[in-house]
């Protein structure tokens, strides 16, 4: 099943990196629909502006600033999930990168992007598992894992990013057949190169195949799961997803 066929009318959940870029895409869509979402990041302030926009399309909000990679953070988010009769949405989409030669790249870059990329959403994952699965008794909980056109391309310079991107693609993959059968749709999206935040310390364009897709271009044409494939000179992967 793809995640067009899901009903993702009035979910209840969490979006990690909720502040900007795909986060905040992401939080308007399901708000879009109906949707009750929990924004975790940093910044109170990007927060605060994506629940503004939210409200704006119809959904509701709650902030919750939080470091990810911080001790604790995913029992501070259970905590804070824990009054809620149901939780039947996880996006993990809050990521780093940190391009560059891989004997450059400091040790302190290589823990951030593998903390944040992969060990935080696992653990967030894991915790919540309960409760996603005890939602989705009726028409299914889903958790949506954003890796990268990156883990299906091994693009030169980004080889720990990389390593995440696909570690947490495989991770979804595997549990999404663990849990066939269990309530819990797992899927994962790979964007090709988005024009947010992100890229800003990004130099390379078209002619080194990083031609990328503005935000506005997809949310425009936003249908989760409908996303056309990217077909210009970029890393030549759009969103493909995977659900059951
Ligand atoms: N842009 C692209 O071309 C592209 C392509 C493929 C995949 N992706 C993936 O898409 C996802 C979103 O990327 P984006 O392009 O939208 O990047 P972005 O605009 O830089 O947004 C990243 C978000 O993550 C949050 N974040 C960063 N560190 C965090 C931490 N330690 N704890 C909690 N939140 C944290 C940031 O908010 P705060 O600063 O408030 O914490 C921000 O809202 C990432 O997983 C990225 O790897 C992006």
């Amino acid at each position: 099943m793809g995640l067009n066929n899901l009903d993702l009318t009035n979910r209840r959940g969490i979006i990690t990196g909720a502040g900007q870029g795909i986060g905040r895409a992401l939080a308007l869509e399901f708000g879009r629909r109906g949707g009750h979402l929990l924004l975790v990041g940093r910044q109170l302030a990007t927060l605060t502006e994506t629940a503004r926009l939210v409200a704006f399309e119809g959904g509701t909000t709650e902030i919750l600033v939080e470091d990810l990679t911080r001790g604790g953070a995913v029992e501070r988010i259970k905590q804070t999930v824990a009054s809620r009769s149901a939780v039947d949405l996880l996006v993990n989409n809050a990521g780093n990168v940190r391009a560059g030669r891989l004997e450059m790249t400091s040790d302190a870059d290589v823990h951030s992007m593998i903390d944040l990329n992969l060990t935080a959403p696992i653990l967030l994952t894991k915790t919540l598992l309960p409760t996603l699965r005890q939602s989705g008794k009726g028409r299914g909980s889903i958790i949506l894992n954003v890796s990268s056109g990156i883990a299906l391309v091994g693009m030169p310079f980004y080889a720990v990013y990389a390593a995440t991107k696909s570690g947490i693609a495989q991770f979804g993959e595997a549990l999404r057949r663990e849990l066939i059968g269990m309530g819990v749709h797992v899927a994962t999206v790979y964007p090709g190169a988005t024009d947010t935040a992100m890229m800003t310390s990004q130099n390379a364009g078209d002619e080194l195949g990083w031609g990328r897709r503005s935000l506005g271009a997809w949310v425009g044409k936003a249908h989760l799961g409908l996303m056309p494939r990217n077909t210009g000179p970029g890393l030549g992967v759009g969103w493909a997803l995977m659900a059951r």
